[in-house]
């Protein structure tokens, strides 16, 4: 063999035992681990066999998770839950916090902002994954919209609302309005997809989607937002007018 093809050969070696070596570290994990796999399969899917999650969420997976932890809510709704990449997030972090209860909200059938191809299949893979990575217990997985969902809540005090059901300007104002009675003293409101006025010749780029549109108006009004420009965008609001006081003798609602 000449010395040319051997450093052909080696890299795709390498490759190849590098990708056993974590097809069997994925087998353990999937083996020994709940935790483990869901770690593997939401943060380094590489290792592994990808999982369809069939979702547009993007980085804001990071975010979901860090600030579940961080911030340790008791009561999550989530609005939008599609097969679940977002709600096994958040979920994961509630059950490293050992506290608090994702309340995943999403009808589960053909809509305009769904999957076409899988919606109706959503509903079993969520449940699915979420028993798969024992996370059952973080969660109630409730198969309504939103309005109807929340006529009658399933929490009366709500620390961390996560927005990515319907996008329309009346859907997520709707959205907004149904869980703003029910927010604690210092809760967070996340509206997912709210850059997409930066990327119109997106083809994922919807018509109809109203996200920016809304949070503009909140912002108008007086409500402090903080948007991640990592696409889709993800804008985390404090929902009281003017933010939160820095001082305790001015947080009188
Ligand atoms: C973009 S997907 C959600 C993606 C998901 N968060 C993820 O991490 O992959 C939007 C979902 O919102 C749901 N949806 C649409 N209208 C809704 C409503 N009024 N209430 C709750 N969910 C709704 C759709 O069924 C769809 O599954």
């Amino acid at each position: 063999m000449s010395s040319d093809s051997l450093t052909v050969v080696r890299p795709s070696l390498m490759a190849k035992s590098k990708s056993l070596l974590n097809q069997l570290i994925y087998l353990v994990a999937k083996v020994v681990s709940q935790r483990a796999l869901a770690y593997f399969d939401l943060f380094i899917p590489q290792f592994g066999n990808k999982v369809e999650w069939r979702s547009g969420l993007g980085e804001a997976l990071y975010t979901l998770y860090g600030l579940v932890r961080t911030l340790r809510p008791a009561a999550i709704i989530e609005i939008g839950s599609s097969r679940g990449k977002s709600t096994c997030a958040m979920a994961l972090a509630c059950r490293e916090n050992r506290k608090g209860k994702v309340y995943a909200i999403d009808p589960h059938i053909a809509n305009y902002w769904s999957d076409q191809e899988t919606a109706n299949t959503s509903f079993d893979f969520l449940l699915q994954r979420l028993r798969i990575y024992g996370l059952r217990d973080w969660c109630e997985v409730i198969r309504k919209t939103s309005g109807d969902a929340l006529k009658v809540p399933p929490v009366t005090k709500v620390d961390f609302v996560f927005i990515d059901g319907d996008h329309s300007y009346e859907g997520v104002k709707l959205d907004f309005e149904l869980c703003q009675p029910l927010l604690s003293e210092h809760a967070l409101v996340l509206f997912h997809d709210s850059t997409w006025g930066y990327f119109p010749d997106d083809p994922n780029c919807r018509p109809g989607l109203g996200v920016p549109k809304f949070l503009d108006e909140l912002r108008q009004s007086g409500y402090e937002a903080v948007t991640l420009f990592s696409p889709p965008g993800l804008t985390i609001l404090q929902p009281v007018r003017g933010g939160f006081p820095y001082r305790v003798e001015q947080s009188i609602r």
